[in-house]
């Protein structure tokens, strides 16, 4: 492990250090041996990525990536960096959470630039915000560096606007799969149900039969409009559209799988004028 007195500039001869350091208006004979940074990759398509995103990417000395990143992204990953793939889909958990988080905290003390790089934004549904606080705790300089989240993104590559002045006015944000031991109470879908005439729903699929009856059982219509999209933003995107009467036999019978966004209210209805010809 090399010494905490250590900088920058003796981590890594790149120029890239040199402009990070810059960038943030310091010295980088005066930065302290390594910095995280948390960027969010967006939902999939490369031109969603942020320029700062990107030129992190580019400079990076080690890069720790979830698997919901997209390939055109990683592929922008400077070629000298290490790249490691911590990945974690449902029921295949390659690496525990407090496993990446000492493996973060590692590198910060023997490399100069690491990236932990997460689908979407880093502080939506995506644990950053955890994966921060253990950092700052430890000691490690890190830095978040906001994406393009997938409940935003998806439904604008389907042709779904989250608000419109004619059908909603309101948007609220849930994930269908809540964490188990969490401290906070469940999520109470009825009042989401009553409260928000847009309803994002993030890791719904596996949940969806629950949801249904949980927003039907709060006074949503069954002919209320939701629309499914996987894989949102890519080239495979792929659309269900229903209503919560049909939509959990809909998914069967297509065998619509994750990952996916759902959508739930009248700015569905738009879909079929403002969707992108594919
Ligand atoms: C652990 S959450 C991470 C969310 C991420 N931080 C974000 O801001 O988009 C993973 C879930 O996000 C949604 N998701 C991520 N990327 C997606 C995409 N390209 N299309 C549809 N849903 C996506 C799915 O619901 C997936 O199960």
């Amino acid at each position: 492990m090399t010494n905490s007195t250590d900088t920058l500039t003796t981590l890594v001869s790149s120029t890239c250090a040199q402009a990070v350091a810059e960038a943030e208006g310091i010295s980088a004979a005066h930065i302290p041996l390594g910095k995280v940074y948390l960027v969010g990759a967006g939902p999939g398509d490369p031109g969603l990525l942020t320029l700062k995103g990107k030129g992190l990417l580019e400079c990076a000395d080690v890069v720790v990536y979830d698997a919901l990143v997209s390939p055109q992204i990683l592929a922008m990953i400077n070629p000298q960096a290490e790249q490691i793939n911590v990945g974690k889909r449902r029921g295949r958990h390659s690496r525990l959470q407090d496993e990446t988080t000492q493996l973060l905290i590692h590198k910060a003390h023997t490399h100069a630039i690491v990236v932990r790089l997460k689908g979407g934004d880093p502080f939506v549904f995506g644990r950053g915000g955890e994966e921060m606080a253990d950092l700052v705790k430890a000691g490690v300089p890190v830095e978040v560096v906001p994406g393009v989240t997938s409940g935003i993104a998806a439904p604008a590559y389907a042709g779904i606007p989250l608000t419109h002045r004619s059908y909603s006015s309101s948007v609220t944000f849930v994930t269908g799969h809540e964490a188990a031991g969490k401290y906070r109470p469940k999520i109470n879908w009825s009042s989401i149900a009553q409260g928000s005439e847009t309803i994002v729903i993030y890791m719904g699929l596996h949940n969806l039969s629950h949801i249904v009856a949980e927003l039907c059982g709060a006074g949503l219509s069954d002919q209320t409009p939701v629309a499914l999209i996987r894989w949102g933003t890519r080239p495979e995107q792929e659309e269900l559209v229903g209503t919560l009467g049909t939509i959990v036999a809909q998914v069967a019978a297509a065998q619509f799988e994750a990952p996916a966004i759902a959508v739930v209210g009248d700015v569905i209805k738009l879909k079929s004028v403002l969707e992108r010809p594919h």
